[in-house]
């Protein structure tokens, strides 16, 4: 079988490489034997392989964090899974055409779901969902700013946000977004600029804003603190200009602006699994009423991987990259 691996850390497309590896054999007594449909490429994947993620890696390593699979052989014990269910593996290595997974670490999907946008519902969306319910207790109609507004994440926040009847404020860094995202629910859409606070204020009447959502860093963060309402909460998720992110004296003191940071292997590592599997049953349900749809901008075969990898580390993209290790024919 066919798997993507980094032997070395440098520019991405160039350490990236499909090999072949051993055929992974009969399930043991708790594992479930997967064929991988799908998995996307996320930025953090770009970074582990430019060796800048917070996570050491014996090389050469597999990665990827996500994919959606569909059961092939069981284990003499299992009793949750059958041959031919759609499985979320919870554990990474992903970027491979077959998986060894412990019962213990799928979760069961429906069927009949669009098959790449829950190939990147493991991540996003649950990153979009937990900032959301976890840190700041939002009443109806209570507005939450976020930048990167275009991403995967920042779809999956206006959908979640749409639906729990929030309103959202999204900043983007380039024009011609505004029709896309608001067509899925995004109430006010702007270009960052160096009177956001005015630009914010004009556009939502004065609303008060509770939650900022951050996956830029660097002064964006400065300009957001001046939208935000006393005791707001910023959450820096995401590291995407480079730079460390700046916050005012004033911003802390005086209006005493708590900032924390979000990363979701924690969250996933320490939730129970019955609500680990609550949440994705909400999120797989978002998905197949279509609320959840994240454009997919092309999908690669695994032999590829070098041009997926290059492309999904490109500006000014329209949907992700995504890559399916078995072909693109998921009833076969
Ligand atoms: N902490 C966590 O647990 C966690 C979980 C999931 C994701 N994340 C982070 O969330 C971020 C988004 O991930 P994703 O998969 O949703 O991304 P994505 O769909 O691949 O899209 C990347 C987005 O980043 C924007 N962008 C890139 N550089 C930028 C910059 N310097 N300033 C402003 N915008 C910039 C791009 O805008 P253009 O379209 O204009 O190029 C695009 O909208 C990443 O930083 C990722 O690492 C963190």
């Amino acid at each position: 079988m066919k798997i993507a691996q980094f032997a070395s850390v440098g520019q991405p497309d160039q350490v990236i490489e499909c090999v072949e590896a051993p055929d992974l054999g009969e399930p043991k007594e708790n594992e479930v034997l997967i064929d991988i449909l799908a998995f996307p490429i996320n930025p953090a994947d770009v970074l582990i392989l430019e060796g800048k993620y917070g996570v050491a890696y014996k090389l050469p390593s597999r990665l990827g964090a996500e994919s959606v699979g569909k059961v092939n052989k069981i284990g003499k014990n299992i009793k949750d899974f059958n041959v031919g269910d759609i499985v979320l593996p919870l554990d990474r290595e992903n970027w491979v055409q077959q998986k060894m997974v412990l019962a213990s670490n799928l979760v069961l999907l429906p069927k009949n779901v669009d098959i790449l946008q829950l190939s990147m519902m493991k991540v996003n969306p649950a990153t979009a969902y937990l900032m959301i319910k976890k840190y700041v207790k939002l009443n109806k109609n209570d507005w939450i700013i976020q930048d990167a507004a275009n991403s995967g994440v920042g779809h999956s926040v206006i959908s979640i946000a749409k639906n729990l009847d929030l309103k959202t404020i999204n900043i983007v860094r380039r024009v011609g977004l505004e029709e896309g995202l608001k067509n899925i629910g995004a109430d006010v859409v702007l270009l960052d600029n160096n009177n956001l606070s005015d630009s914010v204020k004009k556009l939502t009447d004065n609303a008060n804003v509770k939650l900022a959502l951050d996956a830029v860093g660097g002064d964006q963060v400065l300009r957001i603190g001046d939208c935000l309402e006393d005791e707001a909460t910023i959450l820096n998720y995401g590291l995407l200009s480079g730079k460390n992110i700046e916050i005012s004296s004033h911003q802390t003191v005086f209006k005493r602006i708590i900032l924390t940071g979000f990363w979701l292997m924690p969250w996933l590592q320490n939730m129970e699994k019955k609500e680990i599997i609550e949440m994705y049953a909400y999120l797989s349900s978002l998905i197949e009423k279509d609320i959840i749809h994240v454009p997919v901008e092309k999908t690669y075969p695994i032999e590829d991987i070098k041009q997926a990898v290059a492309h999904a580390a490109k500006y000014g993209r329209n949907g992700k990259i995504i890559v399916t290790p078995n072909g693109d024919n998921f009833s076969g």
